[in-house]
């Protein structure tokens, strides 16, 4: 058997199941938005059980119209996938043939490089300027006839900022490959280049239900481009990419956009209060268009990796950076939670200080 699994495949890493989630702990380690689903959203989920025993409809049904609607875009320039995770290997199994190139600046979203390997294709990563700025001349130069695509998280994670929309003008118009720009927290930032989709043929948006409407769990993601390189994408999806709870309820989130808006209005303000709190204790933490901050331990002296374990025996979950997408050992994102996990959040950060 080993003899014939690909060498690409082989080079990977075996993976670990997480732990199942209890409701004990305070999880802000995946920039989950803290509150459930709208009740239109819940409504739908029973509404469609009994469903279950059809297949769901093909090219995400009647959901494609009414995105095309909410993104201000026609029906055919929207595909609709399990999440954005697997619009992102959908578009690397199209645009790149293996031991090509996909550019990635990082630190980033680790999904584009993963499913560049997992396509036999070849990740090259740039560096980010000192505040994770993206140095566009820089990109420019390093493309090449092997490069294939450059992945644009916008806001970015790990790091939360946004790129400048002249920015992202002068990278894609200076480029012959294709661009992705993954909107995937575009409620929270509202910024988006959707509006040029046909202005650039190289452009694609990533968008996603996951963290703005709640739903990580039903996986649900959408992408927008010129109806052509849509085509293409359809061309090589399974035939049912996405069950039909998740295409109803996604259809039940966009009748109850103003309940998505709430929720993200107080991630915002609570996001400002706890960034304001986490600087006063002497940590650094980046400006942020969306539900997470990024924060740097280095100015205490402390290590992200000893800091986050000493965070989860107090049962809050925040992720580790440090030493990881090419930073010092000195780096945790947390996502924003309800005011009182917040409030928890500061307490537990309290206590590792105070205890050294
Ligand atoms: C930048 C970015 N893109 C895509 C995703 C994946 O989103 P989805 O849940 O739609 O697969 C994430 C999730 O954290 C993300 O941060």
């Amino acid at each position: 058997m080993e003899n014939l699994v690909n060498q690409h495949i082989k080079a990977l890493k075996s993976r670990v199941a997480d732990p199942t989630r209890s409701g004990h702990a305070i999880y802000l380690d995946r920039n989950e938005l803290p509150y459930p689903p709208s009740p239109a959203v819940i409504q739908a989920i029973s509404d469609a059980v009994p469903l279950l025993n059809r297949y769901p409809d093909t090219l995400g049904g009647s959901l494609r119209k009414t995105l095309a609607n909410y993104a201000s875009v026609a029906e055919e320039e929207i595909i609709i996938g399990n999440g954005s995770d697997d619009l992102i290997e959908l578009i690397v199994k199209v645009f790149m043939a293996p031991q090509e190139e996909v550019l990635i600046p990082n630190p980033t979203f680790p999904v584009y490089a993963l499913s560049t390997q997992v396509m036999g294709g070849k990740p090259r990563f740039m560096k980010r300027g000192v505040n994770f700025d993206l140095n566009i001349k820089e990109i420019i130069n390093q493309v090449t006839e092997a490069t294939k695509i450059i992945f644009v998280a916008n806001p970015n994670n790990p790091t939360g900022n946004l790129v400048d929309r002249q920015d992202l003008k002068m990278l894609i118009e200076n480029v012959n490959c294709l661009v992705v720009v993954d909107e995937c927290y575009y409620e929270m930032s509202q910024q988006t280049v959707s509006d040029w989709i046909n202005d650039y043929k190289n452009l694609l948006v990533l968008r996603s239900f996951s963290k703005s409407f709640g739903l990580a769990s039903l996986r649900l993601g959408y992408g927008i481009a010129n109806a052509q390189t849509i085509d293409y994408l359809y061309r090589a999806t399974q035939i049912f990419p996405v069950n039909t709870l998740a295409l109803l309820t996604g259809m039940a989130a966009l009748t109850d956009v103003e309940y998505a808006k709430e929720k993200i209005k107080q991630v915002c303000q609570e996001r400002e209060n706890l960034r304001e709190k986490i600087e006063q204790m002497g940590f650094g933490v980046y400006p942020s268009a969306t539900n997470f901050i990024f924060v740097n331990t280095k100015p205490l002296g402390i290590l992200s990796a000893d800091l986050v374990q000493r965070l989860r025996e107090q049962n809050i979950w925040v992720r580790d950076f440090g030493g990881k997408l090419g930073l010092e050992p000195y780096y945790f994102r947390t996502a924003i939670g309800t005011m009182d996990q917040n409030q928890k959040l500061q307490d537990a950060l309290g206590k590792v200080m105070a205890h050294g």
